[in-house]
C-alpha cells in the first residue's frame, strides 16, 4: 500500500508525545530482560510478541490474590465469583443480573455465537477481525458472512447493513478491532444501531478498550451505554489486567440476554484464582493507569522506530501493531521465529502486514535489531 513520505511523516508525527518520568513502579519490574522471555514450546526461549498479552504482567496485588487462593481450592468458587460479578456491577454501575462472567471472554464469545447464530441465522463479522465468535458460529452451522473492513480499517457498517436480513442473528463488532489496532467511530456505531433490524443482535468486543488514548471518535459502550437490548459488551483481564493465563473475562447485556449467555457457559466456569485475581486486578488501579501509560510509551517508541526505517503502520490504538512488512508475512514470521521471536501469524488479507504485540523495551528493542538483520526490502515510496 503506497504511501507518500508526507504523509507517513504527518501520521508517526501526530501524537508524538514521549516518555515523561514513569508512575511509580520499580523500574526494574519494566525494564529487565529474562523475566519477559518465556520458554518456547520446543523448549528455546522466545520473545512472545504474538499474542496481544500485557508484557509487564499482573499487579503484585492480583498476585498476592492469587497466592491466597490455594487453601480454598477444595470449594466451588461461588463466593468468589459472586464477588466478582458485584465488583463488575459496582465499577460500571451496573445490575448484577447484567453481568455475565466467562473462561476468558472467548468462552461469551461462543456463548453468543451458539445464542444467536445457529443453523437458518446468519452471522455478520469483519474481515480481518477477530476469529473465535465467527469460528464458533460456523462449528455451529450458522451461514458466516464477513465484510471486508473500510479504507480506514474501521467496520465497514453500511456494507454490514447492506448484507443484514431478517435471518442476521448476531454482528460483531470488534472496537478497536484486532489484528488492525483501529477504531471504528462511535457515532457511525451509533446510526448503525439506529438503522439495524430489531431482530440482528449486536456484540461489541472492548478487549483492548484500556489502550484507547482519549479521542473524541471512541466511547466504550459500557462508560457510556446504549439504551438498546440488542447490544452485548464483551472485555477480559487478558489484557490491560495482565491475566490472560488465569482466563477471565465478562459479558454486560441486559438482564434478558445475559441469562440466554449464561445458560451457553460453562457452569463455575471462572475459578476461584481467577475471581480472586481479577477483583484485585480491577481494585489497583494505579497499576491500569502505569501500565495504559508503559503502552503508550512503548507504542510511540515503536512507531518512532518504524519511522526511522520509513515503514508503514496502521494508527494502534491497542498494545499491538499492524505494519506493513513489504514483503510476504510469512517469511518475516519465519525470520523472526528464527531468530527467536514469535510475532502474529499473517492475516490474510492483509498478507504483507505483520502483526507485533508490543513488549518490555528490551524486548523491542531486540525485535528491531532482529528485524534489521533481514534483507533488505525494497522500499515503498
Ligand atoms: C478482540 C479479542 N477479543 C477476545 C479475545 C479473547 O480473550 P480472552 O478469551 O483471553 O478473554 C481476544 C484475544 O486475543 C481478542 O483479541
Amino acid at each position: 500500500m503506497p504511501i507518500s513520505r508526507r504523509k507517513l511523516l504527518c501520521q508517526f508525527g501526530a501524537g508524538a508525545v514521549m516518555t515523561a518520568a514513569l508512575p511509580s513502579l520499580a523500574e526494574s519490574r519494566f525494564g529487565e530482560f529474562p523475566r519477559s522471555i518465556a520458554e518456547g514450546r520446543s523448549g528455546g526461549p522466545v520473545i512472545l510478541l504474538s499474542r496481544n498479552e500485557n508484557a509487564y504482567g499482573p499487579s503484585e496485588k492480583a498476585i498476592a490474590a492469587m497466592r491466597g487462593a490455594e487453601h480454598s481450592a477444595n470449594r466451588y468458587p461461588k463466593a468468589q465469583t459472586g464477588d466478582l460479578r458485584d465488583r463488575i456491577a459496582k465499577l460500571h454501575a451496573l445490575e448484577v443480573e447484567q453481568i455475565v462472567l466467562g473462561c476468558g471472554s472467548g468462552e461469551i464469545l461462543t456463548a453468543a455465537a451458539a445464542a444467536f447464530g445457529g443453523r437458518g441465522k446468519k452471522v455478520i463479522t469483519a474481515l480481518p477481525t477477530f476469529e473465535q465468535l465467527g469460528r464458533a458460529a460456523q462449528i455451529d452451522d450458522a451461514e458466516i458472512i464477513t465484510v471486508p473492513l473500510s479504507k480506514n480499517y474501521a467496520h465497514d457498517l453500511d456494507g454490514v447493513l447492506a448484507r443484514t436480513d431478517a435471518a442476521t442473528g448476531l454482528i460483531y463488532i470488534c472496537n478497536p478491532n484486532n489484528p488492525t489496532a483501529s477504531i471504528t467511530p462511535r457515532r457511525d456505531i451509533e446510526d448503525f444501531l439506529q438503522k439495524l433490524p430489531r431482530t440482528a443482535m449486536v456484540l461489541i468486543d472492548e478487549a483492548y478498550h484500556h489502550y484507547v488514548a482519549p479521542t473524541a471518535s471512541y466511547a466504550s459502550f459500557i462508560d457510556q451505554p446504549v439504551n438498546d437490548d440488542r447490544v452485548i459488551i464483551t472485555r477480559t483481564f487478558s489484557t490491560v489486567y495482565g491475566l490472560a493465563g488465569i482466563r477471565v473475562g465478562y459479558a454486560v447485556a441486559s438482564p434478558e440476554t445475559a441469562r440466554t449467555l449464561s445458560a451457553r457457559c460453562l457452569p463455575d466456569g471462572t475459578n476461584i484464582v481467577g475471581a480472586l485475581a481479577a477483583v484485585s486486578a480491577l481494585d489497583d488501579t494505579a497499576y491500569i493507569r502505569t501500565c495504559v501509560k508503559r503502552n503508550a510509551d512503548d507504542r510511540q517508541e515503536f512507531f518512532n522506530q518504524a519511522n526511522a526505517r520509513m515503514l508503514r503502520a496502521i494508527d494502534s490504538h491497542t498494545n499491538f501493531v499492524m505494519m506493513s512488512a513489504q514483503r510476504p508475512a510469512t517469511e518475516v514470521v519465519e525470520h523472526f521465529k528464527k531468530n527467536g521471536v514469535e510475532i502474529g501469524r499473517p492475516f490474510p488479507p492483509l498478507d504483507n502486514y505483520i502483526r507485533v504485540t508490543l513488549g518490555k523495551p528490551a524486548e523491542m528493542a531486540e525485535f528491531w535489531r532482529v528485524w534489521d538483520l533481514a534483507p533488505a526490502h525494497k522500499m515503498e515510496m
